[in-house]
């Protein structure tokens, strides 16, 4: 009698694919380092996790690389001046994340004797640990059986089983056909090999079908262009806002720094002074919101755009000749200004008005 000839799995199909191809990531236990008996640390996985939320691996490298090295173990975070930490995390973005990663950390190293919950439910009652979050650490360090959905894997999803609702209304119909898909053997790895098949593949643009361990599963492969998945629904235009934002710099080049409130938007952040942000148009874009009198001349305008809003700040710069002192504001060598928790959009503030700043050591 012949045997009918055993069609691979989904999920088979991939882990042989990630063991050849899988990226070396910092945080990363690859499968021939699980080999040699090495396991994945769960504080190195939730470290990376949150710093990939809505950021690039490659931008997240450094970042995890520093806050690694001057923080090794979950224990030393929680043992971080806030300070710090913020200090660190500038230039990441989402800077709730930043506070949130220092309460989780506390959490855990002194409410859980600096362990890990090693399930989705334990992690998700953990700060700023979340549905995602949570699937990722339970599958990638405890090789837990969860569904995990990020952006790469939802572009892989809707592309195999050709899923026309549109996002975020399609999010729980993917979660299931993940769920459906994730094996009980090495879980972790496959949650990690749908991410970077997705990275690497199934990208947005010109994704790379011949290569792909599921083309031959592939329900849009042949019958309509990949790139017009994941359906999306239709984007609204972002609200614009305006500000100005004041750059003084005194005669030993320091320059004029104050700290945001602690909550809203870049809470707790460094900042040069400025106006509010405003959706009107006759807000108050001009000198008169300066921080203190000086020859404020106008120097252009910076645009950052944030998750809900775009923002337009004018910018202004002035030589200030003596320490003039506003409110609780400081006086920043500009030579350490590298150091400060100064979140993008003010970085651009900064080198809108004086375009060395950065660059002076
Ligand atoms: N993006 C978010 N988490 C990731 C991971 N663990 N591996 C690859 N890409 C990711």
């Amino acid at each position: 009698m012949t045997q009918a000839p055993r069609i691979a799995a989904p999920a088979d199909l991939v882990l042989a694919w990630y063991d050849r191809h899988h990226r070396d990531l910092p945080w990363r236990v690859s499968p021939p380092m699980a080999a040699r008996g090495e396991r994945p640390d769960p504080y190195r996985i939730w470290l990376s996790e949150v710093m990939l939320q809505q950021t690039t691996v490659q931008a997240v490298k450094a970042y995890f690389a520093l806050f690694t090295s001057r923080w090794p173990t979950v224990t030393d975070l929680a043992r971080a001046e806030t300070e710090d930490v913020m200090k660190s995390w500038a230039g990441l973005g989402y800077y709730a994340r930043a506070r949130n990663l220092k309460k989780c950390a506390e959490a855990v190293a002194f409410e859980h004797g600096g362990v890990f919950p090693d399930s989705e439910d334990g992690l998700k009652a953990l700060p700023g640990i979340g549905d995602y979050t949570a699937a990722a650490i339970a599958a990638i360090a405890f090789n837990r059986r969860s569904a995990v959905l990020d952006g790469n894997v939802e572009r892989v999803i809707s592309r195999l089983h050709a899923i026309e609702t549109p996002l975020p209304a399609a999010k729980p119909e993917m979660r299931a056909l993940v769920a459906a898909m994730t094996p009980a053997d090495r879980p972790g790895d496959f949650a990690q090999a749908m991410m970077d098949l997705g990275a690497t593949i199934c990208t947005p643009r010109r994704p790379a079908c011949a290569l792909c361990p599921l083309n031959a599963a592939c329900r849009v492969l042949g019958r309509e262009d990949p790139e017009l998945y994941p359906r999306k629904a239709a984007k609204k235009a972002k609200p614009v806002r305006l500000g100005a934002a004041f750059v003084a710099e005194d005669e030993t080049g320091a320059i004029f720094l104050r700290k945001r409130g602690e909550t809203g938007l870049l809470g707790g952040m460094t900042e040069v002074p400025g106006s509010g942000w405003t959706a009107r148009i006759d807000g108050e874009t001009g000198p008169a919101a300066a921080p203190f009198a000086a020859d404020w001349q106008a120097c252009g305008t910076v645009t950052h755009v944030f998750t809900h809003f775009e923002l337009r700040l004018s910018i202004y710069r002035s030589t200030v000749p003596h320490h003039v002192q506003a409110g609780d504001g400081w006086w920043q060598a500009k030579e350490t200004l590298d150091g400060e928790a100064l979140p993008t959009v003010m970085k651009k503030a900064i080198r809108q008005a004086i375009p060395d700043a950065f660059s002076r050591r």
